[in-house]
């Protein structure tokens, strides 16, 4: 039995804390964002970029993907950007191999790319389903499998971080799919987490609540409205890209290195989650 007052315990627990092997993120190590070309993708690539990450960033938009990648260069760092649809399984197998051809194998991958075609339940066509499950799940789905494969390869492991959304655990009139996809996100990163933790690979989801982005005012109103909204959130403002990039910063350190399969919400306190 254990000598609890003996001392040697807490010597014993010491050593062994020193001894574990914590990967995190490392200077000229490849980071994947997609969805880089504004918004949140934006924000998360240019943080890595000054954290020292060589960056392949992904969109459909391409000057404004190019706009990225350039300012990341401007930070000092080596940026390419890749075209690719995340509703297109060809264009994610297309990216991810370029990737890896121009860069190596990432050590990170952030899947923020997304879309909320809203539309109210009741009018909801198959076809804004498929199309919004494609490329808000399938998609993120394709390009970590894709980099899982290259990282399990390489035997190093890797950091994946999804995006869902606080509309995955609450619901959100007129966003019946998107909801969908979310939650689906939130299914999916536990599963990847369990399958892939053997292989060095942590995969957790951001859960971001509203935030000053192209993508709630893609349902109206301006942003001096949406800022109004963040009056009635505990911390007393709607989130900002760069709270985003900071959580994506810490998950890909080493001082995350024991965090895996969750959801961390970043919503200034709008839903208070376990
Ligand atoms: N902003 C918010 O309030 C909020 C809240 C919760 C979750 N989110 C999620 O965070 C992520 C980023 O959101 P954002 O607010 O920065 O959105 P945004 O609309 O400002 O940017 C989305 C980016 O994804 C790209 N994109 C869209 N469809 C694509 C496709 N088919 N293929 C490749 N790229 C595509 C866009 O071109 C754009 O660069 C999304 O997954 C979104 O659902 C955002």
């Amino acid at each position: 039995m254990t000598d609890l007052n003996s001392g040697n315990l807490d010597k014993e627990i010491a050593k062994d804390g020193s001894a574990i092997v914590r990967d995190g993120m490392k200077k000229g190590d490849i980071a994947v964002v997609t969805g880089c070309a504004r918004g949140f993708g934006r924000a998360i690539s240019l943080r890595l970029a000054r954290e020292g990450a060589r960056l392949a960033v992904w969109d459909l938009l391409g000057d404004e993907g190019e706009e990225t990648a350039r300012m990341c260069r401007d930070a000092g760092t080596d940026a390419q950007f890749f075209h690719a649809d995340m509703g297109s399984p060809a264009d994610i197998t297309a990216a991810a191999k370029a990737t890896v051809e121009r860069l190596g194998a990432p050590f990170v991958v952030v899947n923020n790319a997304g879309i909320n075609l809203r539309c109210a339940a009741i009018d909801h066509p198959a076809e804004m389903w498929t199309k919004t499950l494609n490329v808000n799940l399938v998609g993120a789905f394709l390009c970590a499998q894709a980099f899982a494969r290259e990282m399990i390869r390489n035997k190093r492991g890797g950091v994946i971080i999804n995006f869902a959304s606080g509309r995955a655990i609450e619901g959100a009139a007129n966003s019946i799919a998107y909801a969908a996809s979310k939650a689906g996100i939130i299914a999916m990163t536990k599963t990847e987490a369990t399958e892939w933790a053997k292989h060095k690979i942590r995969v957790n989801a951001i859960i971001p609540g509203v935030s000053e982005t192209r993508q709630p005012l893609e349902a109206g109103g301006t942003l001096e409205e949406l800022r109004e909204r963040g009056k009635s959130i505990p911390l007393g403002r709607v989130g900002h890209p760069d709270d985003i990039a900071g959580m994506v910063a810490f998950l890909v350190s080493a001082d995350a290195a024991y965090i895996t399969g969750q959801g961390l919400a970043i919503n200034g306190g709008r839903i208070m989650l376990p």
